[in-house]
């Protein structure tokens, strides 16, 4: 995608957005509600029309040539689509009839991929049979149906309970290992740790961050995060007193956190020292601290 701009009337919901994905790579998209993500992700599959700027699906221009640009990408939308007047392999053998599939070829296809994410057990069952976590494999099995290069993916794991969401990231890694490039939505960010490449930091439309999750943690964060825990009244005392920089401290929720670029140094050890009735954790940095740091209240 190349200097992608997407206006809805008034609204500027991307901007200037440019995105390279290579073969095998996982991309993350990451930002608060109304970033832009689902935006981004519409436009490369050719749902809405940018205001400006050009989508190149595997070299295919997709204002040009859609049809066959189309063909290269498999599509997992945000909300579940599965239609429920059919059973779990109907609804893939459907799907691959949008896309010319022969339907002897696409109950074949239909049934590898079935067994593939571990529904093979239900092909025959009906959609409202399948738990959360099956309904959102099998959206991601529908996507794949026509063996598509690309696999776009908004929100996979969203509602899922945490063993439902680890049957997905399994998944999503096995089809990564098939060589399939991903690019994803998610708001959990131990998902974009775990699955990601590379994570993509949407805010208002604009990109203010890209990276490999490691190599976010280390330029935004530093080596060691220390958090204080103390009753809410004394957050803001804590924030004003502690001896550092603004971009090095963040109030997030009832905790105070501290991003140290290289460990405790003495003015800080002794001002922690000093506090009373406060729960001092030290830990390494996650993406998650990458995050607020970026998008929070960054007094
Ligand atoms: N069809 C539309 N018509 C008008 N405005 C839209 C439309 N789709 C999105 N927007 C606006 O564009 C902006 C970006 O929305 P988008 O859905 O891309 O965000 P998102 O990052 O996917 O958010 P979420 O995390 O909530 O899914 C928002 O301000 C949204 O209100
Ligand atoms: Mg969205």
């Amino acid at each position: 995608m190349e200097r992608i701009t997407k206006v809805y009337g008034a609204r500027l919901a991307l901007e200037n957005f440019h995105l390279l994905i290579e073969a095998s790579e996982c991309v993350a998209l990451l930002g608060p509600n109304g970033a832009g993500k689902t935006t981004a992700l519409h436009v490369l599959c050719g749902f809405v029309r940018p205001t400006g700027g050009k989508v190149y699906i595997l070299g295919v221009d997709l204002e040009q040539n859609p049809r066959l640009a189309k063909a290269s990408l498999g599509v997992a939308p945000q909300a579940d689509s599965l239609d429920t007047e059919l059973g779990v392999l109907e609804n893939l053998v459907t799907y691959a009839s949008y896309y010319g599939i022969p339907r002897k070829q696409a109950h074949s296809s239909a049934l590898e991929w079935l067994e593939f994410l571990g529904l093979k057990p239900y092909a025959k069952e009906p959609i409202d049979a399948l738990s959360g976590g099956m309904r959102r494999r099998l959206l991601i099995a529908r996507a794949l149906v026509h063996n598509p290069k690309v696999l776009i993916l908004d929100e996979p794991t969203t509602g899922l309970d945490p063993f439902s969401r680890r049957d997905v990231w399994e998944a999503v890694s096995r089809i990564k290992a098939l060589g399939v490039c991903i690019l994803l939505t998610t708001h959990y960010l131990e998902e974009a740790n775990i699955l990601a490449d590379r994570a993509i930091i949407l805010d208002k439309g604009r990109k203010i961050a890209e990276g490999s999750p490691e190599t976010l943690v280390t330029h935004y964060t530093g080596e060691l995060v220390i958090e204080l825990v103390a009753p809410k009244g004394r957050i803001k005392e804590l924030f004003d007193g502690v001896p550092l920089p603004k971009g090095q401290k963040e109030i997030v929720a009832d905790t105070l956190r501290l991003y140290l670029k290289e460990g405790l140094k003495d003015g800080l050890k002794g001002w922690l020292e000093g506090l009373k009735s406060v729960r001092v954790l030290k830990r390494e940095p996650t993406l998650e601290d990458v995050y607020f740091k970026l998008l929070g209240n960054g007094q």
